[in-house]
């Protein structure tokens, strides 16, 4: 079971966790805090688990998705626990030949550059992925008051791994379909950004309390074509989410430029990287989102008195915004030590007690 701390020994219930108060821009007793890739290779008992099982069979298990989601819970008193999936489990359920290689990340046997291609990516169904709903159903049970927060991968994202056939430094395939076949773009992150709907719904359903959109290479566009060519397909699905009332997280890497359309897109919560003060993201974003951030993951590799200065600083910046839930400004790096983070997780802590 998740560690039992200070406010759910105060009977306080899952609504009114400090994770999802912030999310919605009400007043906290502490900052909220959880980590991008908290679950991973940074802990050893993760690789404990994963040892002799592939990264998608891993993912396959429900048993396997729950004990893994509830290590770092378990080890940092997080205020969240962020499923243990991959942006690529649903297209896998829907028959895209892929494999996810260690130290790579995703790769993709046949990449998507036609309308032959394209016409593949069928619409996901709640029976494609009965172990996503059953983990989901355990980890609910397990993780009692603290909140449990589904993803996807947004269709720009899933967009270039498919047409790239794996991970990409300048993403020029995917450039040249959507500057070059207008119409085919527009199919293909149609079709995607059903997907995406589909693989949250499903978790949303089953009982996770916020999502989060990963868009982690946007950041490669411009504004502009970020506007006409991405915005469109996450405002759809943000708009198809507003149905439930479960938070809707947002975030891209490197998206300094593009952090006022993120939120436009209809996000409750707004994700910046570390390259943009937190309270300049704020001002960016807008009136009306809370936003989550920003340390730089390669800090817990200096100094403790480095970490714990950036983040007062990244703490004072955030008392700027509506509402701040701390997080990195991207995933835990594997040879981060754990005990940064327990540290760092008690320091947010200490530091915004009222
Ligand atoms: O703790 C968590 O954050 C939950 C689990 C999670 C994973 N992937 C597990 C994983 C989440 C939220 C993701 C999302 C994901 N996957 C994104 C968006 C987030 C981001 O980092 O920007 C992206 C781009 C992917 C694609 C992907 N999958 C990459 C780049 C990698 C890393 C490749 C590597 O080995 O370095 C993966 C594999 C992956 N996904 C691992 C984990 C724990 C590592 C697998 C392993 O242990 O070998």
């Amino acid at each position: 079971r998740a560690p039992r701390t200070a406010w759910h020994d105060q009977g306080v219930t899952l609504q009114d966790s400090p994770f999802l108060r912030a999310c919605r821009r009400l007043p906290v007793d502490h900052t909220p805090v959880w980590f991008m890739r908290q679950a991973g290779r940074s802990l050893p008992e993760y690789r404990r688990v994963r040892a002799d099982v592939p990264m998608l069979e891993a993912c396959a298990r429900p048993d396997m998705i729950t004990e893994i989601t509830m290590q770092p819970v378990r080890r940092y008193g997080v205020d969240a626990a962020i499923f243990f999936s991959d942006i690529v489990v649903p297209l896998k359920a829907i028959g895209i030949d892929l494999d996810i290689k260690p130290g790579v990340g995703p790769v993709v046997a046949e990449p998507i550059r036609d309308a032959g291609g394209v016409k593949r990516l069928r619409e996901i169904e709640p029976d494609d992925i009965p172990f996503i709903s059953e983990a989901v159903g355990q980890l609910t049970g397990e993780l009692g008051d603290t909140p449990l927060i589904g993803f996807a991968g947004a269709p720009f994202t899933l967009a270039s791994y498919l047409i790239e056939g794996g991970p990409s430094k300048n993403h020029e395939h995917t450039k040249a379909l959507m500057y070059g076949e207008p119409e085919l773009w527009d199919e293909l992150m149609r079709r995607l950004a059903s997907i995406t709907l589909g693989f949250l719904r499903t978790q949303i359903e089953a009982g996770a309390s916020a999502v989060q959109l990963f868009d982690s290479w946007v950041g490669a566009l411009s504004a502009e074509d970020y506007r006409t060519s991405v915005l469109p397909y996450t405002s759809w699905i943000f708009g198809q989410l507003s149905e439930y009332e479960v938070p809707r997280i947002h975030f891209g890497v490197g998206t300094g430029e593009l952090l006022g359309l993120l939120g436009d897109a209809g996000a409750d919560v707004v994700g910046a990287d570390w390259r943009v003060p937190l309270d300049q993201a704020a001002e960016r974003i807008g009136p009306g989102k809370a936003v989550q951030g920003n340390l730089d993951p390669a800090t817990l590799f200096a100094p403790w008195e480095v970490v714990a200065e950036r983040t007062r600083d990244i703490l004072a910046r955030g008392r700027e915004a509506e509402g701040h839930v701390f997080n990195l400004g991207h995933g835990v790096l594997p040879s981060t030590d754990p005990d940064q983070l327990q540290r760092l997780t008690e320091f947010v802590h200490e530091q915004t007690a009222s």
